[in-house]
């Protein structure tokens, strides 16, 4: 047994990073990436991880049930949140070697144990992320097909289970099982098995249909915002800031439920720190792709928020396809199909990203011993890690067959938002530690900007209902668990080898 907080050396590290087999696998089959990505398509990977169902699903839930046309406000307040934790991931990037994750990093930085817990809590982010993502796919395809005339019945497209937050209890709908969404998962697992090669041009190609559908969603809606649309039941003046109605419900408490609820949407700029080896300048590029990437979206993010609650009134928002909604609401019923068709494809495409790095962080995990071998287990053809990728996939099939999407997404949110928290720190400890290595890119005022990344990650956290901090804490029992019973004594670093 070794140490529970032993650091993985960072030689052994950039042995890895040398590694060409280790970097194959963990490049998923593909060969090494060379340094041929510029500025631009850093962006575009950034923006290509980013905009999905956040947007596009859960700004009618945040909206409807905690910030009301505030929910602008929230959009801003998780935006500067991520800005903080981004400048900490581009210099973690651009100074720990193997491709990036928080997992790596608090491995070089905190710790086995700590590492750890961060890389069982990233299943929180990656395989319930992309579980999110693929109920709110669902949504967009149910609604797309009704419009060409395709009923699929609602027992098969939604869950049949729902949470209420006010009361904390579960109940039973007529649903039998999200099928869509299911499906969704199993195909993306497929095409992960068997390996896809990565096309900066296709992201290319689904970011601008992305972007086209939410500037237009934005330049048509504007015309049609009325602020008599902010009058509700529970708001007669239609106030910008609802009065509350309980902890978290409206008000400001709501703003700040409503950000961390919303900061799933910025969730995937991490996508860009992963591609720092592939950059042509990391040290110039990392930080102006993460924060150009997280600018452009949290501008329209803001203008999103403000024009859908301009167009319906945000209690009629709690619906898996607000934007659309929105888009029929004005009667554009010509351009409903393809927001749709925008959303479905954006939507498939972070699925994507999200379930190849569950099984990227559960391979890397393997590796180092801290899961079964099986798990990094390579298809003798396809160089694909199968195994994992193949669990994963059903258990998130299943999953997103069966949960509601609120409760998933604010799952989500809190687990990606403890990463954070441990990347900031990371990055302070690596400072301390070893200063003499050679940061492509540094952040600045780090003994400011780190410690405040922290702090707002943790704020936003204690936004998210307490319900969703006892699963949170389940969850890392459960792993703290498996890491006593399993990883503790097979660990590579445990066995020194
Ligand atoms: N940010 C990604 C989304 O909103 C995860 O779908």
């Amino acid at each position: 047994m070794t140490d529970l907080f032993a650091c993985k050396p960072i030689a052994l590290l950039e042995a890895e990073a040398a590694d060409t087999e280790v970097q194959r696998i963990v490049a998923h089959g593909n060969p090494p990436l060379k340094r041929t990505l510029r500025l631009p398509s850093l962006i575009a990977l950034g923006i290509g991880g980013i905009i999905g169902a956040g947007i596009f699903v859960l700004t009618g839930h945040a909206a409807a049930e905690f910030a009301g046309p505030a929910i602008a406000l929230s959009f801003i307040l998780s935006g500067f949140a991520c800005t903080l934790a981004g400048l900490c991931y581009a210099e973690m990037a651009s100074t720990v070697p193997v491709a990036g994750s928080a997992y790596t990093y608090a491995y070089a930085t905190m710790g086995e144990f700590i590492a750890w817990m961060i890389g069982w809590d990233l299943i929180l982010e990656y395989a319930l992320g992309s579980a999110t993502v693929a109920i709110g796919w669902s949504g967009y395809v149910t609604s797309f097909l009704r419009d060409l005339g395709i009923h699929i019945p609602s027992a098969y497209a939604s869950a049949p289970f729902v949470f209420d937050p006010a009361t904390y209890k579960w109940s039973h709908t007529d649903a039998i099982f999200n099928v869509p969404a299911a499906l969704v998962i199993v195909g993306v697992s497929t095409l992960l098995v068997i390996g896809i090669r990565d096309s900066a041009r296709v992201n290319n190609l689904i970011v601008a249909i992305k972007l086209a559908i939410i500037v237009s969603f934005i330049l048509i809606g504007m015309w049609f915002f009325k602020t008599s649309n902010w009058v509700t039941a529970t708001n007669p003046h239609g106030a910008f800031v609802p009065p509350s109605l309980g902890p978290g419900h409206y008000g400001w408490g709501g703003v700040l439920r409503g950000a961390g609820v919303v900061f799933f949407s910025y969730i995937g700029f991490d996508a860009v720190s992963t591609a720092a080896q592939e950059s042509l300048d990391p040290q110039r590029d990392m930080s102006r792709s993460i924060l150009g990437s997280l600018g452009i979206c949290t501008v329209l993010y803001v203008l999103v928020g403000l024009v859908i609650t301009g167009i319906i009134p945000y209690d009629k928002l709690n619906v898996p396809d607000p934007i659309a909604v929105g888009v029929d609401h004005i009667g554009f019923g010509f351009f409903a199909p393809a927001v749709k068709f925008g959303a479905i494809l954006g939507l498939s495409s972070v699925v994507l990203v999200l379930l190849l790095a569950q099984s990227r962080i559960f391979y890397s995990m393997a590796h180092d011993g801290l899961l079964p071998p099986i798990a990094a287990r390579v298809h003798p053809r396809f160089r694909t890690p199968y195994i994992t990728t193949i669990v994963t996939g059903l258990a998130v099939a299943l999953l997103s067959g069966l949960a509601p999407i609120g409760l998933v997404g604010e799952l989500v949110s809190i687990g990606t938002l403890f990463a954070f928290t441990i990347v900031c720190f990371g990055v302070l400890i690596l400072r301390f530690r070893h200063p003499e290595i050679h940061r492509p890119f540094r952040v600045p005022a780090v003994a400011l900007i780190a410690p405040l990344g922290a702090l707002a990650s943790v704020f936003l956290m204690i936004g998210l209902p307490p319900d969703t901090w006892i699963r949170l804490a389940i969850w890392l029992v459960i792993g703290l668990a498996i890491y006593f019973l399993y990883g503790r004594t097979h660990s590579r670093l445990a066995r020194g080898i």
